[in-house]
């Protein structure tokens, strides 16, 4: 493996300038337009040829040089500099977040400063170690329900599945709810969510009475608030229900107040979509890559056999379900869920020693930290067993960063590492799943899914028949 080294430090002179990048984009909506198709098309390779051509930072100069730029970064020190040591010099007011927050309010997500640091006081004791040993029950029920669907030789639509398992997941554990009658309204909100962020979408906004996306985003909206509003009225103050929901109904503020019916709805829709679709996602990556790997997939259902012989997992075999945990970690790797972090610069900032203006906006390619061959040797290959104990020596910590990092990075990360590696076990305890041969596309979204899902088909491997 080559040595994990920064480009040459520059001399000081230097510090001031800009780093190099593309030419110009023309201003206004065919510039925006143009470049917005380029990235569209494949946004990886898009992104990836030009780190390939500037470096580890590149600038994109926005409308002429009307608007501050964007400035793209890969490097995982870089990363260390803006989310971890230099974190206080940036926020969220980057445009994909303006979009986000049409959907998701001013909740966890999407705020900065004070009403954000409030907020995570809230609802950080939701995701505690003990509160997260008791949701492991509820993870294995909900993906023992979902393998008891499975039909053996009949293809199964991976992507839904999960996606619906995760779903009714975040709902048992945090809002102590049976989503089953509500999925549906949930899962066409959501799409319509995606489909209004694309890259489109971002290079050729519309006044909203002019967009489609614009109004189906509405709509979205208007489906996921009865649903919430719905969950918030059910509650009534200091009732017995041991949940966040609860717990934010009840929650009492330094100054006596309480949270609003707004603020609590901000709350669960952030918790409700950061929750759900990045760990389906996760999982389904997953599981398609041990379709293509026996030789991985025959180490996974050893370690299952003989850990669990048949029975389900509990929170107590986690320790000893190292391989599973490696697969997921690996998967994530391969393809993080959340490919590219956004940050605005509040004020002047180096990174890199490059000088970053206030008001420019950063994108951290998480993909190209985790395919970067300077950290990973074969980058592009399946090998759970890059994360065994010290293989990592000598790789730079934000090499992998799926979960970012920092202040901000997510709270849910061991709430979704315990669910992928629980889930993983329920499911291929039980299950094989073959490959069709067809060829997986990359849908790069809010989350990074396989393009039109994905198909796989079902095998038994031991458990109770699904009659
Ligand atoms: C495999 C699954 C997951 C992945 C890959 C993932 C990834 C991330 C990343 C990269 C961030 C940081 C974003 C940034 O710095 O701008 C984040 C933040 C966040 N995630 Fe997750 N996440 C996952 C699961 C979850 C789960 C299960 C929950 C909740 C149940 C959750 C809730 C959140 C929240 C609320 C934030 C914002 C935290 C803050 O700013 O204080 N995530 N997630």
């Amino acid at each position: 493996m080559t040595s994990p080294t920064l480009e040459s430090p520059r001399p000081r002179a230097e510090a001031a300038r800009r780093p190099p990048g593309p030419p110009p984009r023309a201003a206004g909506a065919l510039g925006r337009l143009r470049y917005g198709l380029n990235f569209l098309l494949d946004p990886f390779g898009f992104v990836g040829g030009r780190f390939q051509r500037y470096g580890d930072v590149y600038f994109v100069d926005a409308e002429g040089g009307a608007q501050p730029g964007l400035y793209v970064l890969r490097h995982p020190a870089h990363f260390e500099e803006v989310l971890v040591d230099k974190a206080r010099s940036f926020d969220k007011g980057h445009s994909a977040f303006e979009l986000l927050s049409e959907l998701l309010g001013h909740g966890l997500l999407t705020t900065d400063d004070e009403v954000w640091r409030r907020q995570r006081r809230l609802v950080q004791p939701a995701f505690s170690k003990q509160r997260l040993e008791g949701y492991a029950a509820q993870m294995v029920a909900e993906a023992d329900a979902e393998a008891r669907r499975v039909r053996a030789g009949e293809p199964l639509d991976v992507s839904r599945a999960m996606m619906e398992m995760t779903l009714r997941i975040v709902c048992r554990t945090l809002f102590g709810y049976d989503s089953s009658g509500d999925a549906e309204p949930v899962r066409r909100s959501l799409a319509a969510l995606q489909s209004s962020l694309t890259g489109v979408a971002l290079a050729l906004p519309l006044p909203s009475f002019l967009s489609p996306q614009a109004r189906r985003m509405k709509r979205a909206r208007a489906e996921l608030d009865r649903i919430i509003y719905g969950l918030i009225d059910a509650r009534r103050p200091r009732e017995p229900h041991d949940d966040l929901l609860q717990r934010l109904v009840d929650a009492v503020d330094e100054d006596g107040s309480t949270l609003t019916r707004e603020e609590v709805r901000d709350q669960l829709v952030t918790l409700f979509l950061a929750g759900h679709e990045t760990t389906s996602n996760a999982l389904t990556w997953t599981l398609h890559l041990l379709a293509e790997h026996p030789e991985e997939e025959a180490r996974l259902f050893a370690e299952l056999d003989e850990v669990l012989g048949g029975r389900l997992p509990t929170a107590a075999d986690l320790p000893r379900l190292v391989y599973t945990d490696r697969v997921f970690t690996e998967a994530m790797r391969l393809y993080p869920p959340v490919y590219v972090v956004s940050r605005r610069a509040r004020e002047d900032v180096q990174i890199g020693g490059w000088s970053i203006p206030r008001g420019s906006e950063l994108a951290l390619w998480i993909w190209h930290a985790h395919r970067d061959p300077r950290f990973w040797d074969e980058p592009w290959a399946f090998r759970p067993d890059r994360f065994a104990p010290g293989a990592d020596a000598g790789r730079p910590r934000l090499a992998y960063a799926p979960f970012g990092a920092g202040a901000r990075a997510c709270i849910g990360k061991v709430f979704a590492q315990m669910e992928g590696v629980l889930s993983l076990a329920t499911l291929s305890s039980r299950w094989r799943l073959r490959s069709t041969g067809a060829h997986v596309e990359l849908s790069p979204r809010v989350t990074l899914s396989p393009r039109g899902g994905l198909r796989l088909v079902p095998e038994r491997r031991g458990g109770p028949a699904n009659e």
